[in-house]
């Protein structure tokens, strides 16, 4: 079943069209990945599927059952959505007890005085945070205010909840605890969660599906983590993901070669997934990815070596550029023979090709 369709929704702010004509299904029952640069429009999916704002366009379904349509003039305000959502910004009012912050959305939507302890009580138990009733946010850490402000959002739905970089003011390790938290009250309500951020790593390790938003509030790619990390859509996402080095190439001769000062062959053929039908494309290569291997006929050389835990992390020139290089450290002796200024034989495994054109 999907718990939210939205349908060619378009919100602009002034002249400046954050989303245009934006579609997206979630499907219910999962975790779900919203990631994109800080101001491409997350906030804005938010707004316009709790109702905060009216799209200019479009329409939001929940559930199957439309809660907005421009044209149809339907509009359900949001309390009647049934969605718990968790801010960023205003998690916690730092003025209220775990009880009070809890209990509050239940007093405001008039629930029975005589159900609200048992409701609050009930919330606080999924979120493991019994016995903190009384206490005040400042009281709290960091992760049990994130905890607090979850339990409020699971009173309003256990069902639905959207979280709006939840945890982005978090330290790493909290941060961490956090997220197996997350999946954990995920796997025990079966709750339907949209986490919006920009860290894509935290997306990675956290949801069943990722969206991966473009600078312009458009969808780059929609797939679980494996399938981004493997089949990156395009250059923005290659980029977006992780640490990455791209050099030119071109085909000469049903060949590819590195157009570097000079050419050198990479390839006797013309790679698959090379841009079809252009003879110039840049190749993405991860610092894992550059092997030094001194058979190859490519030679860089090397300008400095960093080791850190037990990976050494290199930049080495090729022509006129300076490209990113990692190894993890074999414990062999040729660990330490690859030195700043030696020059050495490159290869490159698991490479991707992207259209030179392509805006990123
Ligand atoms: N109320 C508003 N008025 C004018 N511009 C806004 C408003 N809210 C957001 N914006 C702008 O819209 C863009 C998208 O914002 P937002 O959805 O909050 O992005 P994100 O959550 O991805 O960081 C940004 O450029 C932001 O500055
Ligand atoms: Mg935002």
């Amino acid at each position: 079943m999907n718990k939210v369709e939205l349908r060619g929704i378009t919100v602009h702010y002034g002249e400046h069209a954050v989303l245009e004509d934006f579609s997206l299904t979630v499907k219910a029952g999962r975790i779900i990945g919203i990631v994109g640069p800080s101001g491409c429009g997350k906030t804005t999916i938010v707004r316009s599927i709790c109702g905060f704002i009216n799209p200019e366009k479009g329409e939001v379904l929940i559930d199957g059952k439309l809660v907005y349509s421009k044209t149809g003039r339907v509009n359900v305000p949001p309390e009647l959505r049934r969605i718990g959502v968790v801010f960023q910004d205003y998690a916690v009012w730092p003025h209220l007890s775990t009880y009070d912050n809890v209990s509050y959305p239940l007093k405001k939507r008039k629930t029975p005085k005589t159900q609200i302890p048992e409701l609050v009580e009930e919330v606080l138990e999924q979120v493991n945070m019994i016995g903190y009733e009384k206490y005040l946010p400042s009281q709290l850490s960091g992760g049990q205010q994130q905890r607090v402000a979850i339990a409020r959002a699971l009173t309003t739905s256990s069902d639905f909840l959207i979280m709006d970089e939840p945890i982005t003011n978090l330290d790493a390790k909290l941060r961490e605890q956090m997220l197996v938290e997350i999946r954990m009250l995920q796997e025990k309500l079966g709750t339907t969660i949209i986490y919006i951020t920009h860290d894509q790593e935290a997306a990675m390790q956290l949801c069943d599906e990722i969206v991966i938003l473009n600078d312009n509030g458009s969808i780059a790619q929609i797939g679980t983590d494996e399938e981004i990390i493997k089949k990156p859509a395009n250059r923005f996402v290659f980029q977006f993901i992780g640490v990455s080095n791209f050099l030119p190439t071109c085909i000469k001769g049903g060949k590819c070669y590195l157009s570097l000062d000079e050419e050198i062959l990479l390839d006797d053929n013309i790679p698959q997934d090379y841009p079809i039908g252009k003879t110039r494309a840049l190749l993405g290569v991860r610092p894992m990815d550059i092997v030094f291997d001194d058979n190859s006929p490519i030679k860089a050389k090397i300008v400095q070596a960093t080791f850190l835990g037990n990976i050494y992390t290199y930049f080495i020139s090729l022509g006129k550029e300076e490209y990113r290089v990692q190894r993890i450290a074999t414990g062999e002796t040729d660990d330490d023979k690859y030195r700043e200024d030696l020059t050495v034989g490159v290869k490159f495994v698991n490479v991707k090709y992207f259209d030179m054109e392509e805006s990123v």
